[in-house]
């Protein structure tokens, strides 16, 4: 597995907000998180990524050990991050956006970043904007920048929070293209996603989290035929 993680529970103050979380993730896969709002899935991504540390669990990254590591080490270590509301920062230009965390961690050398080539292959749209100020730039392009800028680093694991959230279809259509895209370039893509039809049009591999506890593990086909499942994804 490229991503283990067992029995994972998270606190916020007193509130239990994950449950004995365990999930597997292979290398090479896209997996997702499905679940309605509310149920976790931004509080597991945020537990690997280190933003929200859990009290108890393991999380394993290619063997090594991440329970304690900081949200710096992780990212080093191989994970890129693109949050739910899809941050990018206004004053700078979406080149610029793409460079900062080639700035934030000193590594510009071609074995540890992302060509500006290989991300315009994956999302050719971004040619139109690139020198674009983050304020002028549409939710849909937001979100461009924001999963680009979770590969910057070349990472080997990508976590993308609501990736399609406010996407018109055929945007949608285009987002999934480019995903299998990232995925052919041996990424693996763990996915926070509300839209379980999305979720089957991109892979077999789902986790319903239902109060903080993974309910089912599965194909997302099989949510579809089941009405008891469907109610628990909320669509
Ligand atoms: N920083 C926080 N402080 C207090 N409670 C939090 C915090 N972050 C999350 N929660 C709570 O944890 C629970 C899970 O929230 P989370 O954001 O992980 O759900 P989600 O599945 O991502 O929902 P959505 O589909 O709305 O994005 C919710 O009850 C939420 O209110
Ligand atoms: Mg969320």
């Amino acid at each position: 597995m490229l991503l283990d993680i067992k029995n994972l529970d998270l606190f916020i103050g007193r509130t239990h907000i994950l449950r004995h979380i365990s999930l597997a993730i292979p290398e090479g896969e896209i997996v997702c998180l499905l679940g309605r709002n509310g149920a976790g899935k931004s509080s597991i991504i945020k537990s690997i990524l280190g933003l929200y540390p859990a009290q108890t669990g393991r999380i394993h990254f290619k063997g090594q050990d991440l329970s304690r590591a900081s949200t710096r080490e992780r990212v080093l270590a191989g994970i890129g991050y693109s949050p739910d509301d899809a941050r990018v920062f206004t004053e700078l230009t979406v080149e610029e956006n793409l460079k900062l965390a080639t700035w934030v961690t000193g590594k510009t050398s071609s074995q540890t970043v992302f060509s500006f080539d290989k991300i315009k292959s994956i999302f050719p749209a971004l040619n139109k904007f690139f020198h674009r100020k983050g304020m002028h730039l549409s939710g849909g392009e937001k979100k461009m920048v924001s999963i680009s800028r979770a590969l910057a680093l070349n990472p080997s694991l990508v976590l993308l929070d609501e990736a399609f959230e406010g996407l018109a279809p055929l945007v949608v259509s285009h987002f999934i293209k480019a995903l299998q895209q990232v995925r052919e370039m041996g990424i693996t893509i763990l996915l926070g996603e509300s839209n379980v039809h999305i979720a089957s049009q991109l892979t077999d591999r789902a986790y319903i989290i239902e109060r903080g506890e993974v309910y089912f593990e599965g194909n997302p086909k099989e949510i579809l035929e089941k009405e008891e499942l469907i109610k628990l994804v909320g669509k």
